[in-house]
């Protein structure tokens, strides 16, 4: 008996050092949160899109499926309901502790859905994008074990979400304060395209206020782009993005928290005339990305996050909304 509650104390002090911060950076010991993300390099995981609002038990599912084939990682995308209810991102969070993944709850601040919505009054970043901020916060502070980072927005800057860079960076600051009260360390970040930052003017608040920096990194949106697989459009506009990001980091650590290429063009259109938007074309991106990961991704310190998880972004996943794979995919976690 003795012995027994001697190892359920030991066990409770061992899961209250990690919860209580800096050095649990979820299921990584020794190291902080963004000594772990400075650490990781190739493929890490996925982009999951919640606005379908699955229940705990379909996310832990989901979260295990991946982390038997390799995930790490998982960041969401969109938002459920209307995307302020602490109660959804408890439940998100709650599935990737159960499934042992690292989370990065995404706070949507673009004030609408990304297609096929316009904008009413309502529609602002006060009264749509802020709460949403706050229920991640929240959330977070609630259970943050399982979280890695936070994204404080999709394409913020590219968007102009929050009206200028630095209101969008006091809404960063505001978390980071919220966070610290509550005795928590979790870098924070945006989740843009090189040519938000690069198109958005005085980026310095923002650059200043995140702790490294999440890639959007498309290059299925370039001018040149043609299939996937092929290494010189695809790849060269992969670096050069991934340089500019090497450009403003001062050293912060670099994660692709969204890359991929859609196997049809429906929700997002291209911009190049010999776009071949396919599943070998989708594979074959994967798979170059895949194969870059010692001459590149390892030497750099880079990871990289898959959008998405099945085809709840139209054409985007590595899954048909049926559960089966486009393709038999796989990545290696190491080399
Ligand atoms: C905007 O919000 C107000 C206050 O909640 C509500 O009364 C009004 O119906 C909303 N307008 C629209 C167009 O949804
Ligand atoms: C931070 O905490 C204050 C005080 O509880 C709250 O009013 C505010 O909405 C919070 N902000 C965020 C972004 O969580
Ligand atoms: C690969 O991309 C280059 C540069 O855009 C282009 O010239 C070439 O035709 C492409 N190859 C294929 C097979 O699409
Ligand atoms: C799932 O959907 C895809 C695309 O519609 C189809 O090709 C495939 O056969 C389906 N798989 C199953 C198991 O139904």
């Amino acid at each position: 008996m003795v012995l027994v509650n001697i190892l359920a104390l030991a066990i409770a002090y061992g899961w209250a050092v990690f919860a209580s911060d800096t050095l649990d950076s979820s299921y990584s010991t020794g190291l902080s949160r963004l000594e772990k993300i400075e650490s990781m390099y190739a493929w890490e995981g996925f982009v999951y899109d919640i606005e379908s609002c699955r229940s705990t038990y379909e996310m832990t599912q989901d979260f295990n499926e991946m982390k038997a084939r390799g995930a790490r990682v998982v960041i969401t995308f969109e938002f459920c309901g209307t995307g302020a209810d602490v109660g959804y991102y408890d439940d998100v969070i709650t599935a990737a502790g159960n499934a042992e993944i690292s989370i990065i709850p995404l706070a949507w601040t673009l004030p609408i859905h990304a297609v096929g919505q316009s904008y009413g009054p309502n529609d602002t970043f006060l009264i749509k994008s802020v709460p949403r901020i706050e229920a991640v916060t929240q959330a977070v502070i609630n259970n943050p074990k399982p979280v890695l980072a936070i994204a404080i927005g999709d394409e913020p800057l590219y968007d102009d979400d929050a009206g200028s860079p630095a209101a969008l960076a006091s809404y960063i600051n505001q978390v980071r304060h919220n966070l610290s009260i509550a005795g928590l360390d979790i870098p924070l970040s945006i989740s843009d395209l090189a040519y938000g930052w690069q198109s958005s003017g005085s980026i310095t608040p923002v650059a200043d206020a995140v702790d490294f920096f999440m890639v959007n990194n498309f290059p299925y949106f370039a001018f040149d782009a043609t299939t996937g697989g092929n290494a010189s459009s695809s790849w060269n506009d992969f670096i050069q993005d991934i340089e500019y990001f090497q450009s403003i980091a001062n050293g912060r650590p670099i994660l692709v928290t969204q890359t991929g290429w859609p196997t049809n063009e429906d929700e997002f259109a291209p911009n190049s005339p010999d776009i071949v938007a396919s599943v070998p074309s989708s594979e074959g991106y994967w798979n170059l990305l895949d194969s870059f990961c010692q001459d590149y991704f390892k030497s750099m310190n880079i990871g990289w996050m898959w959008r998405s998880w099945e085809d709840d972004i139209d054409g985007w996943g590595v899954k048909y909304l049926n559960g089966s794979d486009k393709w038999h995919w796989n990545a290696r976690t190491e080399c």
